[in-house]
């Protein structure tokens, strides 16, 4: 029963509790104007004190197409945190008024934090350098809808995986599927940091290796999950302009991966993926974008304990 229940990371649902959403998802994007009055009469909030484009407008799309409506800042300037309220007593107080409350912060923790202080449901989207399970959702439903399965799977992973959040949640939800195995390709100075290393892989005894250049593992993964190299979270900007520009994937270097290969992306890109590689059929990245609405949608429903049954 997932209603009434907060996320704040991917392991707080169970496997099949995940397949329930994945399987509501699926159902909407078939037939989404059976569900645009589920969620009449409800409220999401949206607490965004670190800039979105995706993960806010998808919760407010998919909120808005249920028939609910939204209410939120996406700068925490515009909010009484700029006076110096906690997190805990703006949650508190949001709380009365919504039914549901999404937050992004940069603050590692700060939605747990959230939501410890209201009963109202709490949904992590995002926090620092940690978590953003909403991601992990969308990343997982759209791999399951290509290639029809979650385990058996060679995922590479490429780009900033120390400060990418997307790619913490995204490798502590593939842990719990069988037979997985990871290739992580990045510069020595972002490679995943020491508790994932020791709490999801060493932990899980799953397969990875540590590559340092894109080349050494395309031709070898069933996806290749790209990410940009998170400017927000560096100290000093040199680091940063060093870095920022350590892979491109170009359509030359596609050409070595199979043609089962699909590549997703959370999305800002920078220049990670050359634009030209996007009318290649196995870059999933926009698809993947589409579906992160529809998740989000399945889970809005799911929290508030909407029925199915209740679409006609
Ligand atoms: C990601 C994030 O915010 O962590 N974006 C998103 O939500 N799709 C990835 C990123 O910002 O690089």
């Amino acid at each position: 029963m997932l209603k009434g229940r907060s996320l704040l990371e991917p392991m707080d649902f169970s496997l099949e509790e995940l397949e329930d959403i994945f399987a509501l998802a699926k159902e909407i994007m078939k037939e989404p104007a059976k569900y645009i009055h589920v969620a009449d009469g409800k409220l999401l909030a949206t607490l965004f004190y670190e800039p979105s484009t995706r993960t806010r407008f998808s919760f407010e799309a998919a909120m808005l197409r249920l028939g609910g409506q939204v209410i939120g800042f996406s700068e925490a300037n515009s909010s009484s945190a700029a006076k110096g309220e906690s997190i805990a007593d703006t949650v508190r107080t949001v709380g009365c008024y919504a039914d549901l409350i999404v937050m992004r912060h940069p603050k590692e923790g700060a939605p747990r934090i959230g939501a410890g202080a209201s009963d109202v449901p709490m949904i992590n989207a995002g926090d620092g350098g940690h978590q953003h399970p909403t991601q992990t959702l969308t990343d997982l439903l759209t791999i399951q809808c290509d290639k029809g399965r979650l385990d058996n799977l060679t995922i590479g992973i490429c780009g900033d995986l120390k400060f990418g959040r997307t790619v913490h949640s995204l490798m502590k939800a593939m842990s719990r599927y069988k037979n997985i195995r990871f290739i992580l390709i990045s510069p020595e100075e972002l490679m995943i940091p020491d508790y994932v290393r020791k709490e999801v892989l060493e932990k899980n005894n799953i397969f990875f290796e540590e590559v340092r250049r894109l080349e050494e593992a395309i031709d070898r993964v069933d996806v290749l999950y790209m990410t940009r190299v998170q400017k927000e979270r560096f100290f000093n900007e040199e680091d940063y302009v060093r870095l920022k520009d350590s892979y491109i994937l170009d359509a030359e270097k596609m050409e070595k991966a199979s043609k089962d290969m699909i590549i997703l992306h959370p999305l800002p890109r920078v220049n990670e993926i050359a634009v030209e590689v996007d009318k290649d059929p196995r870059a999933l990245y926009f698809e993947q974008a589409k579906k992160g609405m529809f998740v989000r949608m399945a889970l809005i429903m799911k929290l508030l304990g909407i029925e199915e049954g209740s679409v006609n």
